[in-house]
């Protein structure tokens, strides 16, 4: 099973009125929702997986074609997604699928270029936050899809309001402003705050409203979280290169990392060009 819904976190509280800024939002794809909601509970079937993500024959197919592409190795072996299952893994396919589901999510939005690298973003932090689990022994799987989904809020906004917020990291790079600060002005919400509404929405893991809700703050406490992790990938997605805006002052590569408990440093590249090619050409790789 793939997502260890730990409830070690508390669930943000569920607010019954929609805030005006997410009003008529487009819905995140059903099928996404249902594959978290489906792996967060025990002893999922994998024959059930297969059957969700095989239901929407056009999503499927585009499943199929990243399965083959070259960074599986598996190159036009698999044929269908019961076959992807028994091939990559479950845990493998999952990523792949909501990863697609994300990216059809945010897909009308993707004219814009600003926007283009808040996708780029949350990629690259997607593929720390696994890179660095595997470095801390922890979940690489839930890592990644918790990595995906942290700015779950902000890919909202972006797809709801394109050029409000293009425009909002424009104007928060040019005058240095504090970008949920600036959302919070504009939309009275901030991407964090918006995620989190949306997360208790939709029935995802606690564990992953966590990271959604708090992945800007500094840890409290001393015990080292999924939610520590991710803000840790979420700044060293910034640091190789992937920022959504580039301001100044940013922490370099060795500083961001060095937030890391001590015995993973030894487990992960330090070297920022090292680091930026492989996450591009993993990018380059879903286009
Ligand atoms: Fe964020």
């Amino acid at each position: 099973m793939i997502v260890a819904a730990q409830d070690t976190t508390a669930r943000p509280e569920a607010v019954n009125e929609t805030p005006w800024a997410l009003e008529g939002l487009p819905t995140f794809p059903t099928v996404a929702t249902r594959l978290l909601q489906l792996l967060s509970a025990r002893d999922v079937q994998l024959a059930e997986v297969g059957r969700l993500v095989a239901a929407e024959p056009v999503f499927a197919t585009r499943v199929l074609q990243m399965a083959n592409s070259p960074l599986f190795s598996l190159q036009g072996q698999v044929k269908t997604i019961s076959h992807a299952i028994v091939l990559l893994g479950l845990d493998r396919v999952t990523a792949i699928a909501m990863t697609r589901a994300t990216a059809d999510f945010v897909a009308p939005a993707m004219r814009i270029e600003a926007l283009r690298r808040c996708w780029r973003n949350s990629l690259a932090g997607a593929i720390l936050s696994e890179k660095l689990a595997r470095a801390c022994r922890m979940d690489s799987d839930v890592a990644y899809l918790a990595g995906l989904l942290r700015d779950l809020g902000r890919l909202a906004l972006l797809v709801k309001y394109p050029e409000p917020y293009a425009n909002l990291l424009a104007v928060s790079q040019e005058n240095v402003f504090d970008l949920l600060a600036t959302e919070r002005d504009l939309f009275d919400i901030d991407h964090c705050e918006a995620g989190a509404w949306l997360m208790s929405k939709m029935s995802f893991p606690a564990e992953f409203c966590d990271v959604v809700a708090h992945h800007h703050e500094a840890p409290a406490g001393d015990a080292f979280r999924l939610v520590h992790l991710i803000r840790i990938a979420d700044r060293l997605a910034d640091a190789v290169g992937f920022a959504a805006i580039t301001l100044p002052g940013e922490r370099g590569v060795e500083e961001v990392l060095s937030d890391l408990p001590a015995p993973s440093l030894l487990r992960i590249s330090h070297d920022t060009e090292e680091l930026r090619t492989e996450i591009a050409d993993r990018i380059e790789a879903w286009r």
